[in-house]
């Protein structure tokens, strides 16, 4: 193993590469370093996943399970909870979780948890990359920090005239915009931004995703690429915001929202739809923007866009609940009372992720105003205890004609393709359609509302 790696050594050798944190983002990394031929050992602190990988099992629905079994038996890919195997790879990506706090402010624990695992094994030459998304500066100021007090030094630098700075490791942030689910872009189509802690750590980062992407797109530092994705993000939470306040106001006017935003649409430049929903759901746009406000009162700046979208879309659940309780006001049925069937538990259509669900909000408020609930969802046949929630012993209730007339309402918190809405709404005293899911249904229209 070479011991003095240079930028160019990440371009065309066959590497070792350590992935730390194999979940919706780490996983398919590592299986497109293995596909490109590389040696990819995934670590975590999950022992289950890391037994489960090894064994060439996935636990993650859209991750073929014969994909991690080929390249478990070819040896490009196997997993340990064994950090000190990190000495002997070449380039170290970190994705772990970045998620906010119980107040809402960024938890950079697992961060800074396997910076730390990293610092006692960091050997000269190997490549850092951070992939979490997170606040302009964490490169910097949390990672950089932590992995020299291993001793070894990788001086913050920018400019031509640092091009051949002496570095003794590299270290990167590199965004990750895994769109789980998405069909049309997968990992290696979609271009990566690759910020350095100097020119020689960019070129080597650059060098890494140059052979499992398209396109690498440089920026002139680490805090460049980590504000890039954040206003991805921050772009989508505040469009999703306005469309979402613009519902409420053409409800009241009795205007379709859909048929405006599907009329707008088809300017064919200066418009892009976004479309209004229950609430924002995921591991992303709910939480991500919120990194930069968190950050931006360090520089006595309110950032009110992201602030006022937050509100917006955090309040879409409440309205959600009002609308059920309208509508079964109308067919004099208080929501007290009410046995109701939430169709789709999911943040969004056909994925198995629960994380940050309007759904589940949604189920809270109603539980808390007295309805009975049941579910279902063809991607979570239970539920289990969350950090916000306890639906700990419900089931997914079958779907049939004659268990949906049982229910004084069902209610579509998310549009799973596999639905079969006519039948749905034919079988239903009453749906609530959150989504436009209904849109092509012609029969008994009279039972749906949408809101
Ligand atoms: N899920 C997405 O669609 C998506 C898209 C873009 C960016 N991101 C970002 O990528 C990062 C990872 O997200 P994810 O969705 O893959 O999370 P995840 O929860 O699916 O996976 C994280 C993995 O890290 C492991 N882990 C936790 N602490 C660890 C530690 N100290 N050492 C090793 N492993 C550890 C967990 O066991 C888990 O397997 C986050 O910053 C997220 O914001 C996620």
């Amino acid at each position: 193993m070479p011991t003095d790696r240079k930028p160019e050594f990440f371009k065309g050798a066959q590497l070792k590469v350590g992935i730390i944190g194999c979940g919706y983002v780490g996983l398919p990394l590592a299986l497109r370093f293995a596909e490109a031929g590389h040696k990819v050992t995934g670590f975590d602190t999950d022992p289950a996943k890391v037994s489960l990988l090894n064994a060439g099992r996935s636990y993650i629905d859209h991750i073929r399970q014969d994909k991690i079994q080929q390249f478990v038996n070819s040896r490009h890919f196997n997993a340990t909870t064994d950090f000190e195997r990190l000495k002997d790879v070449d380039a170290i990506v970190i994705c772990v979780p970045t998620p906010l706090d119980e107040r809402r402010e960024p938890d950079l624990s697992f961060v800074e948890q396997t910076a730390f695992s990293i610092q006692p094994n960091l050997q000269k030459g190997q490549l850092v990359v951070l992939e979490s998304t997170t606040y302009p500066g964490t490169t910097e100021e949390l990672v950089l920090p932590i992995l020299e007090k291993s001793g070894l030094r990788c001086p913050v630098a920018a400019g031509i005239e640092s091009d051949n700075i002496p570095t003794d490791f590299f270290l990167a942030f590199s965004p990750e915009r895994e769109d789980p689910g998405n069909k049309q872009y997968g990992l290696a189509q979609i271009p990566k931004v690759v910020g350095g802690t100097n020119p020689p750590s960019a070129r080597a980062a650059q060098a890494l995703y140059a052979q499992v992407v398209a396109k690498v797109v440089p920026v002139s530092s680490t805090r460049a690429a980590e504000m890039a994705k954040l206003l991805e993000n921050i772009f989508r939470c505040v469009n999703i915001a306005l469309v979402n306040e613009l519902k409420l106001l053409a409800s009241r006017m009795n205007i379709d929202i859909w048929e405006v935003i599907d009329a707008a649409a088809t300017k064919p430049f200066g418009f892009m739809p976004f479309y209004p929903g229950p609430g924002l759901g995921g591991h992303c746009i709910p939480v991500d923007p919120f990194y930069l406000s968190w950050k931006a009162r360090e520089y006595d700046f309110s950032a009110r866009f992201i602030e006022l979208a937050g509100e917006i879309n955090t309040s879409m659940p409440y309205h959600i609940v009002d609308a059920i309780a309208d509508s079964l006001n109308k067919h004099k049925k208080s929501l007290n009372g009410a046995k109701l069937l939430i169709l789709g538990v999911a943040y969004k259509k056909d994925v198995d992720d629960l994380r940050e669900s309007p759904s589940l909000k949604i189920m809270q408020l109603l539980q808390q105003r007295g309805a009975q609930l049941d579910y279902n969802d063809p991607y979570f046949p239970q539920l289990h205890k969350m950090r916000h929630y306890n639906f700990e012993n419900m089931k997914s209730v079958p779907l049939s004609a004659q268990i949906l007339g049982q229910y004084d309402a069902a209610i579509i918190a998310t549009d799973h393709t596999s639905y079969d809405y006519h039948a749905i709404v034919d079988a239903s005293r009453l749906v609530v359609d959150t989504r436009n899911a209904t849109r092509r249904v012609t029969r008994n229209r009279n039972r749906i509302v949408a809101c």
